[in-house]
């Protein structure tokens, strides 16, 4: 037994062993943040027909100089990564991945340089089966040689599907994939779309496993550009969140799918929802737009630094849907500082803004004096009170977001002795200007 023992250690000092059978690369504490190709790029790969949207280098370095350029990397947007399509059908003789010749003819090495080069990490997508889900040659049964094939170009982002391949294949390549990247010693941010097919085959996914070895994970069905998707994506995760949500925290995180603002499919209100309750959810922020055509009013949902700020907040918690009421339902997230992040989504479709009246329980909140402060920046920031109930419009498949931030002790005192019932924006504004 002893000699086992200074076998073992021995192999750890010469590193061929790693102390640890977990993911363990120190990525993710808070939730990943970049952009992504599928959701509006899928697998356009006929660059003479679409030379401006096919899944090719001249795509990457154009996003990677947008986003360098123009604000995104310094907001926090910092991989930039290729899903499906990129690869030739076929391996090289000697068994190796090729990427297409045509749409990447610097090869993945060259475009990973020019990606660094210009201060941002590259992510490129594989799958764990014998095939992708578009059809190109998947990673089974060439695990090593392909996991040294793309660190020998620099990736710094796996994303691994799970096309091609049964849940008992899933059960041991991701973990074993996961351990490879791992003892390659460069830290790669490993993506697993594991859960994702099982939950699909209604097989209870292990969490506590996925977490332990993934960095962050699909959990559910492929988004699409339109409120009908995000909203019942928002729906599964508040269906399913006693599941889910104490998996997520610092290095593991559940992915409800790419960002799709900035596309065609969503109004602007939706838009907003839709970041509103990512940022909720801590949820992994992977845009999927054409950055090069992107309207200012999206591009200042995406770079808002208030919402960025509660999807990053360092306590690592998953918020809950709390409440639903008339169709209103109430998102709450705990923020370090003992401050709280509520959305309210309007599901109403139509029709007038809806007044929205909750208390403090319903926005699962403790009771207690707060400044309250609007994330869209439509109204000034004003004071609720613990007694009071809490108010506010939310405009038909939009969202209001909010930050409540405590009032520090002594000024509660001194705020309590005004005793105002505050009904609406005239009265916060009256609140505010009589108080500070
Ligand atoms: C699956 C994934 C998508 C995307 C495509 C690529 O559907 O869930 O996110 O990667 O495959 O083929």
């Amino acid at each position: 037994m002893f000699l086992i023992f200074q076998m073992y250690v021995l192999l750890l000092v010469l590193g061929v062993v790693s102390p640890t059978m977990t993911l363990d690369n120190g990525l993710a504490l808070t939730p990943p943040m970049g952009w992504l190709t599928w959701q509006r790029y899928r697998c356009k790969v006929d660059c003479n027909t679409y030379p401006d949207d096919c899944i090719s280098e001249q795509l990457i370095r154009r996003t990677a100089d947008i986003m360098a350029e123009e604000g995104y990397l310094e907001a926090g947007y910092n991989y930039i990564a290729i899903d499906d399509c990129w690869l030739e059908k076929q391996r090289s003789p000697d068994g190796k991945l090729v990427a297409d010749r045509d749409r990447f003819p610097h090869g993945m090495k060259q475009l990973a340089k020019y990606v660094h080069h210009r201060g941002l990490k590259f992510g490129i997508y594989e799958d764990y089966g014998n095939t992708t889900c578009a059809l190109y040659p998947g990673v089974m049964g060439h695990e090593q040689t392909d996991v040294d094939t793309l660190l020998g170009w620099d990736v710094d982002y796996i994303k691994l599907d799970g096309c091609a391949a049964t849940p008992d294949d899933m059960k041991t390549g991701y973990p074993e994939f996961g351990k490879m990247l791992n003892a390659s010693g460069r830290p790669v941010l490993y993506s697993c779309s594991w859960p994702a097919y099982l939950e699909d085959a209604s097989i209870m996914p292990d969490y506590g496993a996925i977490a332990e070895h993934c960095n962050l994970w699909r959990n559910w069905d492929d988004i699409d550009d339109s409120w009908a998707s995000v909203s019942k994506i928002m729906n599964w995760f508040g269906d399913n969140q006693q599941r889910i949500q104490q998996y997520a925290g610092p290095g593991h995180w559940n992915d409800p799918d790419m960002l799709v603002i900035g596309n065609y499919g969503l109004s602007l209100d939706q838009a907003r929802a839709q970041m509103a309750v990512w940022a909720v959810l801590a949820a992994p922020l992977l845009m999927s737009a054409d950055l090069a055509r992107m309207r200012p009013e999206f591009k200042e949902i995406l770079l808002n630094r208030d919402i960025i700020a509660v999807n990053q907040d360092s306590l690592g918690k998953q918020g809950l849907r709390v409440s639903m009421k008339a169709k209103q339902h109430v998102w709450t997230r705990e923020l370090s500082g003992d401050s709280y992040a509520v959305a309210i989504v309007n599901h109403i479709e139509g029709g007038p803004p809806q007044f929205s009246s909750l208390t403090f329980s319903e926005m699962a909140v403790p009771a207690r004096s707060y400044t309250v402060q609007d994330l869209y920046h439509e109204e000034e920031d004003w004071i609720l009170f613990a007694n009071q109930n809490f108010t506010t419009r939310v405009n038909p498949t939009g969202v209001k977001f909010y930050q409540f931030v405590p009032l520090p002790s002594e000024e509660r005192t001194r705020k309590s002795n005004i005793n105002l019932n505050v009904q609406n924006e005239l009265d916060r504004k009256y609140v505010v200007e009589i108080v500070i």
